[in-house]
């Protein structure tokens, strides 16, 4: 019959157009050869607590040189004590430097050359040191904004320019940008803290097309929520409504999270994420972003739609936890 010879003519289309779409996005995707941390220099910004200490652990455990950068030289101390109970060979040596990341882009330079000159050129560079204030948007003081893009933004472009152009001229390198969930997803009370971790996200994007040629590799990781003492302490201040939505889902190890982001950094993916509920926001937030393999790709494309709707309908349930906050406030208010 005409019309079955017409479906089938369809179908076999269809089959051909989705395998030639694979092989042409196979043919885009660049994987690069996952990196040896054995022996390397690795830079960690903010590696004196939560999630820097136990990326650095991580590192140290696999071999790795580690210069840790944060501001309080008691903590920087205990962790560098802390960090060397991991070592795997004799040789290895942890150093730390007191600096803030935020302040100007010369000394941040200044001390990461004297990290090189003691341990050898940067192999991977961890952007980790972070701060967060939790509030409502007209409530924050305009400083809260200020103070959190020098951090969490421009704390991290600073190490990156100390290591880049070593970097390109080796033509390796590994740079990790510490970013959160808060940099997918925008969420109430998160106005000055979601900002800046988005912004990394544009800037990682934009250098790793630079870099790509000269084969060093940027990853952008995406943390939840996680048990460490910054978290704790942003906790103390957590609007009601905040608070809510983020026990939608679990709290996480420092340590997990930070096997995660090496693993990711080491194999030169582009996007790190946690758990399931990370995966889908990877997926759903991949955007222009570059794939690191085929199979990533092929996820993107299948799967975006079926997230989408999965998304809205969180959404719905954070939108409807503030409007059931604003009622309750409202009428109390009034009985007051
Ligand atoms: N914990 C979470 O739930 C979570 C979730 C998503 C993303 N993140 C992100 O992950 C990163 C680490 O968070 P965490 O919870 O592990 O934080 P944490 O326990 O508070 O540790 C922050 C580290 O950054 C350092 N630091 C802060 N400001 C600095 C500055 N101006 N200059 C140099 N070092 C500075 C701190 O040391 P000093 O104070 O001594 O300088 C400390 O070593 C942050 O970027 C955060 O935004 C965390």
């Amino acid at each position: 019959m005409p019309w079955v010879a017409l479906l089938l003519a369809a179908g076999g289309v269809a089959v051909l157009s989705a395998l030639l779409m694979v092989l042409y996005m196979g043919s885009l995707v660049t994987s690069p050869k996952p990196m040896s941390l054995s022996g390397a220099h690795v830079v960690v910004t903010g590696g004196s607590s939560g999630i820097g200490k136990s990326i650095a652990v991580e590192c140290f455990k696999q071999g790795a040189f580690i210069t840790l950068l944060a501001r309080n030289e008691s903590r920087l101390v205990e962790a560098k004590k802390e960090i060397e109970k991991y070592a795997v060979n004799d040789k290895q040596v942890v150093q730390c430097i007191s600096v803030d990341v935020s302040k100007d882009c010369a000394s941040v330079e200044r001390v990461i050359k004297q990290a090189q000159d003691k341990l050898g050129p940067v192999d991977m560079l961890v952007n980790c040191a972070g701060t967060s204030v939790t509030g409502k948007f007209e409530e924050l003081g305009i400083s809260n904004f200020e103070e959190l893009m020098s951090v969490n933004y421009l704390g991290s472009v600073y190490p990156a320019r100390a290591v880049i152009t070593t970097m390109k001229e080796r033509r390796m390198g590994r740079i990790v940008f510490v970013s959160s969930q808060a940099g997918q997803v925008g969420l109430f009370g998160f106005t000055a803290y979601s900002a800046t971790k988005f912004a990394l996200r544009g800037l990682a994007e934009a250098l790793q097309m630079e870099v790509k040629p000269y084969n060093v590799y940027i990853t952008v990781a995406y943390p939840p929520d996680t048990d460490t003492p910054g978290f704790a302490e942003e906790n103390k201040t957590k609007l009601l409504e905040t608070r809510l939505i983020s026990e939608s889902s679990p709290v996480c190890k420092p340590e997990h999270v930070a096997k995660i982001i090496i693993k990711d950094s080491i194999q030169g993916k582009f996007s790190s994420s946690v758990g399931t509920d990370g995966h889908m926001l990877n997926v759903l937030t991949s955007g222009m972003s570059p794939m690191s393999s085929l199979a990533e790709a092929l996820e993107t494309v299948l799967c975006m739609g079926v997230f989408r709707i999965i998304g809205q309908y969180y959404i719905a349930s954070f939108d409807s936890i503030v409007r059931r906050c604003m009622i309750q406030k409202e009428k109390s208010e009034k009985t007051d």
